[in-house]
């Protein structure tokens, strides 16, 4: 583990009370771990905004019945080869599926695979989850 600096810093007192009310909220023991997260979630936004190689989960909602549309999400996915690291299949109901598929890459990569699933026909719902591999949040 990296040694701890300490600081200190200067904010409204209406600013400071919102930032109280999210620690206590989002369930943090204290203001150092909840200022932890949004400094490592503002560098994995980061990330990806630089197309840096990343971790992306992506969500599909989709109905089995539309014609050729399961051959077609996993032919998109082929064309990712070696970057799609798995995908978990869902039967949801008599129509519905879930995917989620888990991709490792350059970020804009991911975000071109997501958009193409997104675009299929039949697909209900898509969603990107921005990940990392970690290099810079230890
Ligand atoms: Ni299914």
């Amino acid at each position: 583990m990296s040694k701890l600096v300490r600081l200190s810093l200067s904010i409204e007192q209406p600013l400071f009370e919102q930032l109280e009310a999210l620690v206590d909220k989002g369930g943090y023991t204290n203001r150092s771990e909840f200022v932890r997260n949004l400094i490592r979630n503002r560098l994995v936004e980061e990330e990806w905004e630089g197309d840096a190689e990343a971790l992306g989960t992506i969500s599909l909602l989709f109905d089995h019945h539309a014609r050729g549309l399961a051959a077609r999400l996993t032919h998109k996915q082929h064309h990712f080869a070696g970057k799609v690291l798995a995908t978990t299949h869902i039967h949801l109901d008599e129509h519905l599926c879930s995917e989620m598929i888990m991709v490792r890459g350059q970020a804009e990569d991911i975000k071109q695979l997501a958009d193409q699933l997104d675009r299929e026909k039949g697909v209900l719902h898509a969603k990107l989850a921005i990940g990392s591999i970690g290099k810079r949040l230890s």
